[in-house]
């Protein structure tokens, strides 16, 4: 999970401090636990203000949060080694991560990170001999309307082209910190680019709640149900039977999660609708508090949004002077929001991974039964609903369950916001009635050449062009949010290694199907695509991706190899034409792989070795 980085481990005698930071002595780490109320639950809040000190979370910080915390030290190692943004290990003083998604390498990505590289001399993972500057690669920063992108100390930096990496390259030379960079690199835009029932309808803040205190809890609820909406992060289920069984569970005290963690590439919708209808968000978060019984929510937001934390905050605040939020909401409603930030993981969209992150742990996906909705954060019921999910059930709540009913199909009522990014004129946010076709959506996006298309982000599916008329709808095409458009001129073997490596690097390691079918399916990729792979390839692909589809313990695994198999099954001439034979070759030297137990058991007669015909002959 961790980001691509590595020390060249040749700083010299040196303290626990990134240079210009304060010496780990000077730094008041019992001030930051007070603040948290030494709740352990609060562990990546304070590893965030850790590493905003010192630009990793140095091994005596550890000890003393171990003390102060009564948790394991090895625990708190575990959780720091788990995020993509927390490290033990000392990085730059300014941590440069280039987005590694396919959209921001179609946009010349890489050749900005090598013009990066070759200016420091550094190689990809590497720090500075300084300590000055690190350059590594994270998933995708969910920019892909403005890629290419990079994250610089955890600020975001879009729309990157060699100019602007040459203004980046001078200011890091020239040691001026961040607040003094120009503002303008760090704007991120809007394109919303059509705005359809939810993006279009007024929604007075307060007005929802108000609809939904005088509707009583149970007909809230029976109202979300006839609306027919389903969940929007992916896996579509009744939204209304979910607010009911979470209604329904007994526990002291429930919560309502709003999913903000949206790290599914190639999808941005979440955070156009949490920059621009924040309110509509919180009010339908506010709703589900007052239908299910909840005095408590949480908006986890993905870290690779920085920019959103100040104004969500301030929105938070709004609300509270207005009443509505915090106590006595409408006289007769206390719910309150708290902003949590992520920390860099993929998995942690996936609801019990979730729900682990927020108590402080590493993102591990837990055993489902129990559902969140019974045994949820703090093992009390809870509710995870995605940001649009919740946002339409204000709408729902305020003009009734025909709402949605306007438009969309009988399975799937009401819109989609789409992220469409790729080869397209117009990249941006895209909302339409459920049932809308591919082919719509390109034309409006302005695709004039597609081949392919990948719905739903890497776990979703690839569509190719005599598939365009499809349309995006439970019953049909399911997307929780992302359409990247590949044109006829994209390596569509490269586009799938790319989502192959995407995979192995989230994947969280906890289970062995995916932990290694992800690991076995990039590294064949990646044979693949230098034209080094061979037909055995393609066949061990297949049946990995269906294994890790068949055995993992989460969505993550089960879905890693949809990439894999779609692309195989409707663009097989592309992997065949990269095949180095397609005759069976040895594609992995076993006897090299086992060097190094030769080495260790110091044996290296005939029968340490691996006969390598063996494999050649099989299959
Ligand atoms: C690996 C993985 C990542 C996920 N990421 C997200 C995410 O970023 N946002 C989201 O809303 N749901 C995500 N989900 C789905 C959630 O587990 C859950 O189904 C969803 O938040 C429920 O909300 P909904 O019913 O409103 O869709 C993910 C699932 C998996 C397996
Ligand atoms: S499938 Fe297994 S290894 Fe993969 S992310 Fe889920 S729990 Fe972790």
């Amino acid at each position: 999970m961790a980001c691509m980085l590595r020390n060249t481990g040749n700083r010299g005698a040196q303290t626990d401090a990134a240079p210009g930071a304060p010496e780990t002595g000077a730094f008041d780490l019992h001030a930051v636990v007070v603040r948290h109320g030494r709740e352990p639950s609060r562990l990546l809040a304070m590893l965030h203000e850790i590493t905003q000190v010192f630009g990793y979370v140095p091994p005596s910080v550890v000890t003393e949060l171990s003390a102060l915390l009564g948790l394991a030290r090895a625990q708190i190692e575990g959780v720091v080694g788990f995020y993509a943004f927390f490290s033990t290990e000392p990085r730059g003083r300014f941590r440069v991560l280039f987005s590694d998604n396919i959209t921001d390498e179609m946009a010349g990505s890489v050749e900005l990170r090598s013009r990066m590289l070759e200016a420091f001399r550094l190689d990809l993972g590497e720090v500075s001999r300084d300590g000055l500057v690190s350059i590594g690669t994270t998933s995708c920063t969910g920019l892909c309307d403005q890629g290419p992108a990079l994250l610089v100390n955890d600020r975001a930096i879009p729309r990157l082209t060699p100019a602007r990496i040459g203004a980046i390259t001078s200011l890091i030379r020239g040691n001026v910190p961040l607040e003094r960079w120009p503002s303008n690199l760090f704007t991120i835009q809007s394109h919303i680019e059509r705005r359809d029932l939810l993006l279009s309808t007024p929604l007075d803040p307060g007005s929802a709640i108000a609809a939904a205190i005088a509707l009583g809890a149970a007909a809230t609820i029976d109202a979300i149900s006839d609306s027919g909406l389903r969940g929007r992060g992916g896996a579509g289920f009744a939204t209304g039977t979910k607010w009911a069984a979470c209604r329904a569970a007994s526990g002291a005290e429930r919560s309502v999660v709003c999913n903000a963690d949206e790290g599914e590439p190639g999808t941005f919708k979440d955070r156009e609708l949490l920059t621009h209808y924040a309110d509509s968000v919180i009010e339908g978060m506010t709703v589900a508090g007052f239908a299910v019984g909840a005095t408590r929510g949480f908006i986890y937001l993905r870290a690779e949004y920085p920019f959103l934390v100040a104004p969500l905050r301030a929105k938070l605040d709004e609300r509270r002077q207005a009443c509505l939020l915090g106590p006595g909401i409408q006289g007769c409603l206390d719910f309150d929001i708290e902003l949590v930030v992520g920390a860099g993981a993929y998995v942690c969209g996936e609801e019990s991974a979730l729900l682990e992150s927020l108590e402080g742990k590493r993102g591990i996906p837990r055993n489902r039964p129990p559902y969140p909705v019974t045994h949820g954060f703090k093992q009390q019921p809870t509710l995870v609903n995605n940001v649009e999910t919740l946002m339409a059930a204000a709408f729902v709540a305020k003009f009734g369950a025909g709402f949605l009913r306007q438009v969309g199909s009988t399975t799937s009522a009401g819109t989609k916001v789409l992220s469409v990014s790729g080869d397209v004129a117009r990249p941006g946010i895209y909302e339409y009635p459920f049932g809308v076709s591919i082919e719509r959506v390109l034309e409006d996006a302005g695709a004039t050449d597609a081949a392919a298309v990948q719905v739903g982000g890497p776990s979703g599916v690839l569509v190719s062009a005599s598939e365009f008329r499809r349309r995006v709808a439970f019953e049909d095409v399911p997307c929780a949010g992302a359409l990247m458009v590949f044109d006829a001129s994209r390596d569509l073997v490269r586009v799938v290694e790319n989502f192959a490596r995407f995979f192995a690097h989230e994947s969280c390691g906890f289970c062995t199907p995916c932990r290694v079918g992800t690991t076995l399916n990039a590294q064949a990729m990646q044979r693949i695509a230098c034209g080094k792979g061979s037909r055995r390839d393609l066949k061990d692909l297949e049946k990995v991706s269906q294994l890790m589809r068949s055995a993992s313990h989460c969505g993550l695994g089960a879905t890693a190899g949809n990439p894999v198999l779609d692309a195989l099954a409707k663009f097989r001439p592309a992997f065949e034409q990269r095949l180095r034979s397609l005759d069976v070759l040895p594609t992995f030297d076993l006897d090299e792989a086992l060097a190094p137990a030769r080495e260790v058991t110091a044996r290296d007669d005939a029968g340490a070795h691996f006969n390598q015909e063996f494999e050649g002959n099989e299959a």
